[in-house]
């Protein structure tokens, strides 16, 4: 695999930074996940957004790079259509301290892996949760809206989940009230209107998270964000987690017990085909801009490139034989 490190693409055998990188001595970094559907970056401006943000916050300065053609070469060195990216930046190697004073350059981190999406029964069946002991880190300690490098607190939780074999960990923030899972955002059906932490709740706001709040609004689904107890996840009649990766996945047991009838609900069911067409959408019109560059510049050279089906066509259409195979083992499909 071809990753880029600093300044260039390196092999993965090659792909080293040093032990005095604030960003493995304290977690001192940023990071950015995304996903390319046959080729096409998915929400791209926003995670790129966000990445700013996240740095700025940290104090570190996000370096002036051409990060979508960065990218894109790290789709095209390793040859992937279907990949989940990431980009991660680190305060760079400095003196024993976590002050970040000595540390002269960040370390910038792309790669581009192939996507391995979850087990189909976790959109059939749907998934299970705990809620937490851990609770998440108050903003005023760390804002949650920081995707930070590190992930501690996060991961606080997610072994309470494992050690229980649930999927996921719900995380309450520290008055009480639900705030997210410790990689991904909550969400929760009751009667006809869908629920869901407000960044007050203390949230990291998920791309995914607002790309649902738009297809809510767009189609008449009332939204109401809010801070809420425990209870009324319990008592919800559907309930679904978001992520870059995971997109919407159904929760469909919480503590062991049944959230609602304990299977994938209707309007969980309804927002996965509304996403899946909006992935569709953003796919097809970014393939029709670039064909009709490549077509502008071919034209001239003589040559006519093919389309290629997208790859939610032939995913959700079963077609594609590759992504089955992937599908089969049982990976979480994480991707932070
Ligand atoms: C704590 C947390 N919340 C929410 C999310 C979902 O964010 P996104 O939809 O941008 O992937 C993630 C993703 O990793 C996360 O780590």
């Amino acid at each position: 695999m071809w990753i880029y490190l600093n300044d260039r693409f390196v092999r993965e055998e090659k792909a080293f930074v040093s032990v005095f990188d604030h960003g493995f001595l304290y977690g001192d970094g940023a990071f950015e996940t995304l996903r390319a559907y046959d080729g096409v970056f998915f929400s791209l401006r926003e995670h790129l957004e966000r990445l700013k943000d996240s740095a700025r916050a940290i104090g570190l300065l996000l370096p002036a790079l051409p990060f979508e053609d960065l990218l894109r070469n790290a789709m095209q060195k390793n040859s992937l259509h279907e990949a989940i990216l990431r980009i991660t930046l680190s305060r760079g190697p400095g003196p024993l301290s976590p002050s970040p004073r000595g540390c002269r350059s960040p370390t910038v981190v792309i790669f581009a892996r192939p996507f391995h999406p979850p087990p189909r029964r976790w959109y059939a069946r749907g998934l299970s949760a705990v809620l937490a002991r851990t609770r998440r880190n108050p903003a005023e300690a760390l804002d949650p809206r920081i995707k930070s490098a590190n992930f501690l607190n996060l991961i606080m939780a997610r072994r309470e989940a494992e050690r229980l074999g649930a999927q996921e960990a719900i995380l309450l923030n520290t008055s009480g009230e639900l705030a997210e899972g410790s990689t991904s955002n909550l969400f929760f059906v009751k009667g006809k209107n869908v629920y869901t932490p407000s960044r007050k709740a203390g949230i990291l706001e998920g791309i995914t998270r607002n790309v649902v709040l738009t297809l809510a609004r767009e189609n008449g689904i009332r939204l109401v964000e809010g801070c809420f107890r425990p209870a009324a996840l319990r008592s919800a009649d559907e309930a679904f987690l978001t992520n870059t990766s995971w997109e919407i996945a159904p929760l469909t047991r919480l503590d062991r017990a049944a959230i609602g009838t304990g299977r994938p609900g209707e309007v969980t069911r309804r927002l996965i085909r509304l996403f899946q067409v909006k992935v569709r959408e953003e796919v097809r019109a970014s393939s029709t801009a670039r064909l009709n560059s490549v077509m502008l510049k071919g034209r001239s050279r003589g040559t006519r490139p093919e389309r290629r089906m997208t790859s939610s066509e032939s995913e959700w259409s079963g077609i594609s034989p590759g992504a089955e195979k992937r599908r089969r083992s049982d990976r979480t499909g994480d991707s932070p």
